[in-house]
């Protein structure tokens, strides 16, 4: 229990340092794949901890410390990458950048394990193994985990964890759960090609918004018609697109839209109906119809049941900690996850007192920075009693 307090001790002592690192990234957002700033600081305070750091995906960094005594790896992971949102906050450290913004809080995460991997140099004594820091760029769309997969990164290690300080939490509560925790994230786009005209003579033209009106509505009867109902589904289209004018019948028309799933095999029967669907209902009206994914699908997170069980228990040393809902959201730690057991953890950063109550990817996004020293300790301590008791 001696070096468990230790720890905590040490991540309060480093609070305005976590504070002070997560303000100058929040200032400088970078957002997927140009995390060259950032990557560079990470990069340099590593190596000035005495740990042997790579780089990965282009502008990620790994890094490894090795306590000299065998044993396993574990793996601590943070994501770097900011959003294409304009912020709306009214605070002294405000995005330096036009259009850019850390919304989802990925800058407090660089934050928390750098003030980790001050902390786990200094204990390094006393690990029983070694530890891999991963700052992976683009989890943004960008499928950033997957570059590091598939680098090779995560085949030598024992267990993986990664911690997305969370919205709807109360500040400084931990969450996380056993199995599958956050949703698969497709992105598609259905386009109906038919022949445009003049909208007074329907007649002479193949109007494709007549197949997408229909095909939207058959999308929405996949979930409570085609789907097991115990099984959790999403299928929104938020994107329609068809002519300029109120005059015109545009050639195509255009539907995309995003599909969440927790089941790989219910993920494949659901794209299968929605070609199937777009197919019919455009030969019906004369019109060609065509779906694709247009970005890299990211797996459902699925949490090792016995590592999330050792997440909360290593968590109760620093408050209050609560099974987390099952959410559609996606994360693409969950490409970790294929590879390596290892556990997705929330920390609560939602203060109403301080107005901080809007949610991830929100103009007006913050967290609440006084408890970012319990992601700190939380990251050292998964590591450290990773190693020492398994
Ligand atoms: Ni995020």
């Amino acid at each position: 229990m001696e070096m468990e307090k230790r720890v905590i001790e040490r991540a309060k002592d480093l609070e305005s340092y976590i504070i002070e690192k997560r303000r100058d990234f929040h200032q400088n957002p970078e957002l997927r794949f140009e995390e060259v700033r950032t990557s560079q600081i990470v990069e340099e305070e590593l190596k000035n901890l005495g740990y042997e750091v790579k780089r990965t995906a282009g502008t990620g960094v790994v890094a490894l410390l090795d306590g000299g005594k065998g044993g396993k790896t574990v793996a601590l992971r943070a994501d770097m990458d900011a959003l294409p949102v304009e912020e709306e906050n009214d605070v002294p450290y405000k995005s330096k950048v036009p259009g850019k913004m850390h919304a989802c809080g990925h800058d407090a995460h660089t934050a928390m394990l750098l003030g980790a991997a001050k902390i786990l140099s200094e204990i390094r004594e006393e690990l029983k193994g070694k530890v891999k820091l991963i700052f992976q760029p683009a989890e943004e769309g960008g499928a950033g985990a997957k570059k590091v997969v598939e680098e090779g990164h995560v085949d030598d290690i024992d267990a993986i964890f990664g911690i997305h300080v969370w919205a709807h939490i109360p500040s400084g509560v931990i969450a996380t759960r056993r199995g599958p925790f956050m949703a698969s994230s497709d992105g598609y786009v259905i386009k109906i090609r038919g022949k445009g005209g003049h909208a007074a003579s329907p007649h002479l033209a193949i109007d494709p918004t007549n197949p997408a009106t229909d095909i939207y509505n058959a999308l929405q009867k996949i979930v409570s018609r085609y789907v097991n109902p115990l099984y959790p589904v999403v299928i929104s289209t938020p994107v329609l697109k068809g002519s300029q004018g109120y005059n015109v019948i545009p050639d195509e028309a255009e539907i995309t839209g995003t599909l969440r799933t927790f089941d790989m095999e219910v993920r494949e029967r659901i794209i299968k109906k929605i070609q199937d669907i777009v197919k019919g209902y455009s030969m019906a009206w004369d019109c060609e119809g065509s779906f694709e994914l247009f970005r890299v699908s990211y797996p459902p997170t699925v949490n090792t049941p016995e590592l999330a069980d050792f997440a909360i228990e290593v968590a109760k040393d620093l408050g209050p900690v609560t099974e987390a809902e099952m959410t559609m959201g996606a994360e693409d730690f969950a490409f970790y996850l294929q590879k390596v057991k290892g556990a997705f953890i929330f920390l609560g950063v939602r203060n109403e007192e301080k107005g901080i109550i809007y949610p991830h990817h929100h103009p007006r996004f913050n967290v609440d920075e006084e408890v970012l020293w319990k992601g700190t300790a939380l990251y050292a301590l998964l590591a450290y009693r990773y190693l020492r008791d398994r």
